[in-house]
């Protein structure tokens, strides 16, 4: 017989304790090589399934593979949506859960779009409370890291007719990451085109849907074949507006010193509204920086003579990333620096103080463990 690979591929020794490393991890110690993103997945995993209209409570249950119909509809259909979030060490024994309540109240909009059932209230926060708690001794501590959680809801139910599904599978999974760019780098280059969209008026565009993802891979593709890290989408109609990147929203800063203001997409209804773009926001108004939402042309993000001075990314898995160069299918170029500009680089700065505890958070953006 075969021997099974084990589904916690690559799991790395991140606590001082002995529990966490697999019979056939090589790798060296948490802290001598980079923890990558979504590669290592944390000892625990949680569950739950909805059938018969209602949902069963949630289970701790080991990391394991899944044993799944081939018939789920999920595989069939793509009725999928998920969340992501972080938690982040604040010292030793303190680990700090970031804008969960905000992210359930997302699912839950995601869920409705997808024809997908709500989950009981305080089930998402529960559930990814309980998953940190358990696997806390997993969240590293290295400058950059955190523990990444990715809660998921899809369609399982075995059959190919073409309706809703009646039964869904609810699990909460976490990996321990660093970088979210396969470069490594902490300033990105994005890659801007016109012959794919992201989003329309009336599609999916500003809720987390797996199909959103999947039609955007092959942009993906393109992008990193011109050596960029990501796609920064246009919008549908005109291709001539930033909308935001493939995993993260975006700003730029017009002006500079007292008189620069920050800029992003609006809240039409085809981007996603993110936690780290209210954040940063937020984090600016603190600052006494302008911030407004006003359509974005990419003309005017491309004229280096123009009055756009720095482009940032933002999101959950990359943090604050600011932009280095933006390319276009045109053949267009421009170069913001090979540093960061001087707001993005205060926010990014704000935005790691506050993760990690050392800046006043809102109320109910923080959940606390000791672990
Ligand atoms: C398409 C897209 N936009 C923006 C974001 C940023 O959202 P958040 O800041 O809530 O992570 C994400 C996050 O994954 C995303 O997938």
């Amino acid at each position: 017989m075969t021997p099974r690979p084990n589904p916690r591929r690559n799991v790395l020794k991140m606590s001082q304790t002995e529990e966490a490393r697999t019979p056939e991890t090589t790798e060296p110690e948490h802290g001598e090589r980079r923890l990558g993103f979504g590669a290592l997945f944390s000892r625990h995993v949680i569950s739950a399934r909805y059938a018969d209209g209602v949902w069963s409570g949630t289970e701790l249950l080991d990391f394991d593979d899944l044993r799944m119909s081939p018939a789920a509809m999920v595989m069939h259909y793509g009725q999928a949506i998920f969340e992501g979030l972080k938690a982040f060490r604040a010292d030793q024994r303190t680990v700090l859960i970031f804008r969960a309540a905000d992210c359930a109240t997302r699912f839950d909009r995601s869920a409705t779009r997808m024809g997908m059932p709500p989950l009981p209230p305080g089930l998402f926060v529960d559930a990814v409370t309980r998953l940190i708690s358990a696997d806390a001794a997993e969240v590293p501590s290295s400058p950059g890291s955190a523990i990444y959680i990715r809660p998921v809801m899809f369609a399982d139910e075995p059959s190919l007719a073409v309706r809703p599904s009646t039964e869904f599978r609810f699990l909460v999974l976490a990996s321990p990451v660093d970088s979210f760019f396969a470069s490594g780098r902490t300033m990105i280059d994005a890659y801007a085109q016109r012959s794919h969209i992201r989003a329309a008026l009336g599609g999916t565009g500003d809720v987390k849907c797996a199909g959103n993802y999947a039609g955007a891979m092959a942009a993906k593709t393109e992008a990193m074949s011109r050596g960029c890290d990501e796609v920064l989408w246009l919008d549908a109609v005109e291709h001539r507006f930033l909308e935001e990147f493939g995993a993260m929203n975006c700003f730029v800063v017009q002006g500079s010193g007292a008189s620069a203001e920050l800029i992003t997409p609006p809240l039409t209804g085809t981007i996603l509204p993110g936690h780290t773009r209210a954040t940063v926001i937020n984090l600016a108004q603190r600052r006494g920086i302008a911030v407004r939402e006003a359509p974005i042309a990419l003309d005017e993000v491309l004229d280096p003579d123009g009055m756009i001075s720095e482009v940032f990314a933002c999101g959950t898995a990359a943090g604050v990333a600011p932009v280095r160069t933006i390319v276009t299918d045109a053949g267009r170029t421009r170069t913001f620096g090979h540093r960061p500009g001087p707001i993005t680089a205060g926010l990014a700065a704000d935005y790691t103080a506050l993760v990690h505890g050392a800046l006043a958070a809102e109320p109910d953006w923080i959940i606390r463990i000791e672990g």
